[in-house]
């Protein structure tokens, strides 16, 4: 494989489309989509339809250059029902997919499960059901069977820490709870979800590789306070280690377990078998998406909260208030004066992009590193000809890549960097108008057609000047 790939990312509820079509069985997505809990009404349904314009969104991604592509499998389109039954269709969809690919020379690098957990395992309690690891291995067994080498990337679970979350600690995501018991529980089950999974890969002896992507980076402060390094511990407690400990050391750290249940939280569903086979199995690389800093400050207010920018902000005013995420007598969220938030409130830091290289590096043994998502979301307006003049877009992403090329100088194993996302596509309940594609989608038009932006010229660019 090349020392760096270049291409760009996408997720099946995001992109796909065709919800019902040729026996896919519905996701937790599908049914929050269409229930009353989902307040604007938007849906994944047709989205960008990338189920029936593949073709067209792959060339596209070779005439920019791009030599891989992330996406990845819808698992109701491969099992749709609990019976365990498999859907040729749904494989057959995936393996055009990787024809494709493969007529461009485009590398797939493909996660088995971003966010859409089919509904049967939603209905019996999801993330936090007892038998999800079992059936997530049955699923991605039936898949590395089926694609084997085609695929060389494999990835177990889109952002464990992000979809654990807004499941269950916002409650914007299905099932919508408060809950941090539930959240200790989610995080577990994922984590042996990815070593399940990982022991089925290893039995069939592939020369693929598989790892899992990560949501965030390391936890950092303004001060280097005693106090302040506590609240960065505390929060790596709470938004990294429990992912990357057991999935590349094999194990979590007793201290960190101490003191979650010193928080009152029960982990007495921790079993010793899990955590036998979590030692055994472990990834061959991380990925990691790089968007923002997780800057936190001691807990002061006594507060737990957790707050996103995402509610009524879909009309292009966007505002300024910042995401935050608070625990009581751990840590809660900083602001620092001196950086520009994005429309969502998010801060715009490049340089985290280098700290979160080095530093995930360091501790974990240089682990490969994939840079499996990288975007800035924006409102947007394009000419009669569907062209978008995205300069701002094209500011972050290459102050971005100049810091992911420095970590990667500097001796961070950093192997392929992809642009979030491939298109425009649904960005899960933000709808259609935060956009992140390298390619314009015109949603009001019949044929949903595809139209480069300035970024993708741009990115072009950028790929000829750096393979
Ligand atoms: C992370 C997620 O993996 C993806 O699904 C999402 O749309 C982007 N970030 C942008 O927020």
């Amino acid at each position: 494989m090349k020392d760096m790939l270049w291409g760009s990312a996408t997720a099946a509820y995001q992109c796909e489309g065709a919800w019902n079509e040729d026996g896919k069985g519905a996701s937790i997505w599908d049914e929050f989509c269409h229930s009353d809990k989902n307040e604007t009404g938007i849906t994944g349904d047709i989205s960008c339809d990338f189920y029936h314009h593949y073709k067209e969104d792959i060339r596209m991604m070779a005439e920019c250059g791009q030599n891989t592509f992330r996406f990845s499998i819808s698992w109701s389109r491969i099992i749709p029902k609990e019976d365990g039954v498999v859907n040729e269709a749904g494989l057959a969809f995936y393996d055009n997919i990787l024809d494709e690919c493969e007529k461009y020379g485009i590398i797939p690098n493909v996660t088995l499960i971003h966010y859409d957990l089919p509904d049967y395992i939603g209905a019996k309690g999801g993330w936090c059901y007892p038998g999800v690891a079992d059936a997530f291995a049955y699923y991605c067994k039936v898949c590395f069977e089926h694609f084997g080498n085609r695929i060389p990337l494999y990835v177990t679970i889109n952002e464990p820490n992000h979809n654990a979350y807004c499941n269950y600690c916002v409650g914007n995501y299905p099932p919508n709870e408060t809950n941090l018991q539930h959240y200790a529980r989610c995080c577990y089950n994922m984590a042996c979800c990815t070593a399940k999974a990982i022991r089925e890969f290893r039995k069939l002896h592939l020369t693929s590789k598989i790892g899992f992507v990560q949501g965030c980076g390391p936890a950092t402060s303004l001060l280097d306070t005693p106090e302040y390094r506590q609240a960065v511990k505390y929060c790596n407690y709470f938004c990294r280690d429990p992912f990357l400990d057991p999935a590349i050391l094999g194990y979590y750290n007793p201290e960190m377990l101490e003191e979650i249940q010193k928080k009152g939280i029960d982990l007495s569903f921790m079993k010793q078998e899990d955590l036998d086979i979590m030692k055994e199995n472990t990834i061959d690389f991380l990925g990691q998406n790089i968007y923002s800093r997780m800057l936190v400050k001691p807990n002061t207010s006594g507060i737990t909260a957790f707050v996103v920018n995402n509610k009524g902000n879909n009309d292009g005013t966007g505002n300024t208030r910042r995401e935050s995420r608070a625990i009581s007598g751990w840590f809660e969220f900083d602001r620092d004066p001196n950086t520009v938030l994005n429309k969502w409130g998010r801060e715009i830091y490049p340089q985290c992009a280098y700290t979160t290289l080095m530093e995930t590096s360091r501790r974990y043994h240089n682990i490969e590193i994939y840079v499996t998502e990288n975007g800035h979301g924006m409102y947007e307006t394009c000419d009669e000809n569907g062209y978008v003049e995205d300069d701002e877009r094209i500011e972050f992403l290459s102050n971005y890549l100049y810091w992911i090329l420095k970590a990667k100088e500097d001796g961070a194993n950093v192997k392929g960097y992809y642009v979030w996302s491939t298109m425009d596509l649904y960005s899960w309940i933000n709808g259609y108008k935060k956009r992140y594609g390298l390619v314009h989608v015109d949603y009001e038009d019949k044929q949903l057609k595809r139209t480069p932006k300035k970024s993708y010229y741009w990115y072009q660019e950028f790929i000829k000047n750096h393979s």
